[in-house]
């Protein structure tokens, strides 16, 4: 970057301005490296061997046929590797991941568990050894099904309370004027982000540097710190651009076999996963069941919500999917109550995905709202209006700032949604039945400490300093746009390095919680900066730098509800003679806070509206009940939306501001998901008449209820 002649700059204007990606450029000309393609001198590959067993022991592992092959160089399998200390809870307050700890033991837990490494000089020689070397199992009886009245069932906490409860929930269901007791499911769904993991790593000058795509570069350093029992200061890890992350580029196999492999072999060693692998080894989200039960006056107004979800885990891992959470926010009622549970099979790991609980969440509780307001005759829209809680309805607490009623007025005004005929399965063009549909969203808003440096160089321009992540969100941009403002300074002479586990320590990639951590710890180091340089004179070579840790200032943080917001509305066309389900335009509005840079932040809500669309009508992993394996786990199998299925997409927001930020930010990296397979669904039912309750509403689906009487709609979800 060239710096620009210093001019007299508008003071604090870069924040609201639309702005391309500072490193565009680099990336549309393929400048910009990703983990998998960076060059080393003397790299070798290593290529990992799944379990093809769904449960069992690992009886043998025939090594010397594979090591007589050309180019290979070691097989790593739990008979050699070093063990690693996994007693601990990470920076996320998590355990490390069985699945990502590798070769500690013989058992096998689920099909695609990783039981060995084959390094070789080339990727295909070590892909020919890997699919060459023999691995014999006693195989064990596995159970893959997640069923909603599994005996084995218990309530899980994970990072939210398990359960909440207030209130009669019986004795308020019984005199409800209108009542409601629907379940509703999700499948199986993939991160599918564009870049799978890879990760490179080497000793160097008595450090271990570790080059990998991820979500945190301080994160998977510590972690991987802990496991070899290594001084965090010995450990470097750099990411410097992610294609994609979505929650599950943390600790994962890839870089813990690459850091045993490049050990062992005093050799950098690279080891990427292939779109197969990712399928087992790269978390994924669980499957849900959920119970929603509801009772309202006869204008509306709750007075019984309970909503149960239930969501598979591993044997050797408990993740929960708290998709019971989002009615802990959007909706109060006199009897509440909403619990997670989970239930234990032979199955992957599952980890966060892109909202996590709230995306499977605000389907099945905003599809309930709409039956609910069909049988009570009252708009969808404003039975939501109706039912605003005033303060969190668990907690108490006050909300930060709750703009949903803006969202829903102002979308509805912008999406024609006062024309509405609410008859469902009358309108026709042509041979479609059309309808319209929408929903309401919540995702929080929180803020983790972070540290930046911030330093005023000689030459007059700045450089940011932070270990974030832009795992294709802006977050690059956003911080050069939150640094010029905070320094006073136009973004041209701003320049921001992240991805580096040697700025310091910093919060993650996730939780919609990035761009407002690090833009806090920057406009920290920034602002304590530009008052130093207003009683300095001169700038030594080089340069002045301040170091911040917002760590004291997030800790006096008051206890708030903070949340984002935001209004969904789709409009979808039927063909129920093929199945077919064409989402014709999509309108969201949200309530997201300050939006930093309107140009990525549209980016990030179309892309979640966009996933919404895809949850609805394609996204299904699907697992025989009897190898425990996937079908088709691959791009061909595994359907996401691609552009001829993804309408006019329109994100816009509501002026909204977190009154106890710095900034005003919220965050924008996973509203955008939230209730936008519920408003396809309602929207679904407003054209047909036919509630669909299971994700995917794939063409057969359609076509099964349309087969049936159309007073039967719910038997649809046999
Ligand atoms: Mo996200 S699921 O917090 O990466």
């Amino acid at each position: 970057m060239t710096t620009t002649t210093p001019g007299p700059p508008a003071l604090r204007t870069a924040v609201g301005t639309a702005r391309t990606r500072v490193e565009g450029r680099e990336k549309v000309t393929g400048t910009a490296r990703y983990a998998g393609e960076i060059p080393f001198a003397d790299l070798a590959h290593g290529w990992l061997v799944l379990s093809p067993i769904t449960r069992g022991r690992i009886r043998d592992i025939d090594t010397a046929p594979v090591l007589a092959m050309p180019g290979v160089l070691t097989v790593l399998h739990h008979g050699n590797a070093p063990r690693l200390y996994t007693d601990y809870v990470g920076m996320l307050g998590t355990p490390p991941d069985p699945a990502a700890v590798v070769f500690q033991h013989d058992k096998v837990p689920f099909a695609g568990w990783p039981v060995a490494l084959v390094v070789a000089e080339t990727p295909e020689e070590a892909r020919e050894a890997a699919e060459t070397l023999a691995v014999t199992y006693d195989r064990e009886p596995h159970s893959t099904v997640l069923t909603a009245d599994d005996p084995d069932a218990y309530p899980a906490a994970g990072f939210m309370p398990a359960a909440t409860e207030k209130g009669d929930l019986q004795g308020r269901l019984a005199s409800s004027a209108v009542v409601l007791d629907e379940e509703y499911t999700t499948p199986e769904e993939q991160h599918s982000m564009m870049e799978p993991h890879a990760a490179t790593a080497r000793w160097e000058g008595g450090r271990l540097e570790v080059v990998d795509s991820n979500q945190g570069a301080g994160w998977v350093q510590s972690e991987l710190a802990t496991l070899f029992s290594l001084d965090a200061s010995s450990v470097r890890v750099r990411s410097e651009h992610i294609g994609g992350g979505f929650g599950s580029k943390g600790l994962r196999a890839h870089q813990v076999s690459a850091v045993m492999a490049a050990t062992a072999l005093r050799r950098p060693v690279r080891v990427v996963l292939t779109r197969r692998q990712t399928f087992s080894l790269a978390g994924y989200r669980s499957p849900t069941t959920q119970r929603v039960r509801l009772g309202a006056d006869a204008d509306g107004r709750l007075r019984a919500l309970d909503h149960r979800s239930l969501n598979q885990t591993s044997t050797v891992y408990e993740f929960v999917e708290p998709s019971a959470g989002v009615a802990r926010v959007l909706y109060d009622a006199d009897a509440h109550r909403t619990a997670n549970h989970v239930v234990r099979l032979d199955v992957p790991s599952p980890t966060w995905m892109r909202a996590p609980g709230e995306a499977p969440g605000s389907f099945a509780i905003e599809s309930a709202l709409d039956e609910l307001a069909e049988r009570a005759g009252i708009d969808p829209v404003e039975l939501r209006l109706r039912n605003e809680p005033e303060t969190g309805p668990v907690s108490g607490l006050p909300f930060s700032s709750n703009n949903l009623a803006a969202c829903l007025r102002e979308g509805a005004r912008r999406f024609g949604w006062a024309n509405r005929d609410p008859r469902p399965g009358i309108r026709y063009d042509g041979h479609w039945l059309l309808g319209t549909g929408m929903a309401a969203a919540s995702f929080g808003a929180g803020a983790m400490p972070s540290t930046a440096l911030v330093t005023a160089e000689a030459s007059g321009s700045y450089t940011v300093r932070i270990a974030a992540a832009d795992i294709g969100t802006g977050a690059r941009t956003a911080l050069t746009l939150i640094a010029a403002d905070a320094l006073e300074t136009t973004p041209e002479r701003v320049h921001v390095r992240i991805g580096d586990s040697d700025f310091g320590p910093a919060m993650i990639a996730g939780g919609s919680m990035g761009t407002r951590s690090w833009a806090w710890a920057v406009t920290a180091a920034a602002t304590e900066l530009r008052e130093r340089l207003a009683v300095t004179q001169d700038i030594p070579p080089e340069g002045i730098t301040v170091r911040s840790d917002t760590t004291e200032a997030l800790g006096a943080l008051a206890q708030k509800e903070r949340h984002s917001f935001g209004a969904q509305f789709a409009e979808v066309a039927v063909d129920t003679s093929s199945g077919e389900i064409r989402v014709r335009r999509m309108l969201g509005i949200f309530a997201a806070g300050r939006i930093v840079n309107p140009l990525t932040a549209r980016n990030q809500l179309v892309g979640g509206m966009t996933w919404g669309i895809s949850m609805a009508l394609h996204e299904e992993a699907v697992r025989d009940r009897n190898t425990g394996r996937h079908y088709s786990p691959d791009l061909a199998g595994y359907h996401v939306a691609t552009h001829a299925d993804v309408p006019d997409i329109e994100a816009d927001w509501v002026d909204d501001h977190d009154p106890d930020d710095p900034i005003g930010i919220k965050g924008v990296g996973e509203i955008g998901i939230v209730g936008a397979a519920a408003a396809v669904a309602n929207a679904v039912w407003h054209a047909t008449g036919v509630r669909h309750r299971n994700l995917p509403i794939r063409p057969d689906r359609v076509l099964a209820a349309a087969a049936l009487p159309p007073s039967d709609s719910g038997a649809a979800d046999a």
